[in-house]
């Protein structure tokens, strides 16, 4: 019966292993901003922009492809801004106001920002 147990959980340690390392691009444990971001519930910010690091078959394109970030926004303030209302900078803008709107908290934005400035 013991050795049943452990067993099981071997296993179910495994593919959570497996699964981590289908998301990020090398063996490292992934950022949980890149979580946040990925994921469909949460961020879902492949919906709209390419970003490195997913093996998503289509991400989307009417956004510009999260890349080279730090160069692009040397501001942290202004990239946090754009994420936590991008409709501030563009009111016509599609991108969703994932702080304003409370649909990422506070702590998931500065999450995201950390982890998109990686890319
Ligand atoms: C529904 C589509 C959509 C989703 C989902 C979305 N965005 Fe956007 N985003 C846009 C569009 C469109 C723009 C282009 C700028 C504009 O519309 O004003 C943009 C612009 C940006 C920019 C500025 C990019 C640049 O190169 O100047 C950043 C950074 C950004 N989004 C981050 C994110 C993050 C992080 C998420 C997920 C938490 C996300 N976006 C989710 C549509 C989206």
């Amino acid at each position: 019966m013991h050795k049943h147990v452990s067993l099981l959980l071997a296993g179910l340690v495994a593919s959570v292993g497996m699964m981590g390392t289908a998301w990020a691009e090398d063996d490292k444990k992934p950022m949980p901003g890149q979580e946040i971001a990925f994921n469909r519930m949460t961020g879902n910010c492949l919906a709209c922009h390419a970003m490195p690091g997913t093996k998503a078959e289509m991400p989307g394109s009417i956004a510009p492809p999260l890349i080279i970030m730090k160069q692009r926004f040397p501001d942290r303030a202004k990239l946090r801004a754009q994420i936590w209302d991008a409709s501030a900078a563009n009111p016509k803008t599609s991108m969703l106001p994932f702080g304003k709107h409370k649909i990422l908290t506070e702590s998931e934005i500065d999450q995201v920002v950390d982890f998109i400035l990686t890319l």
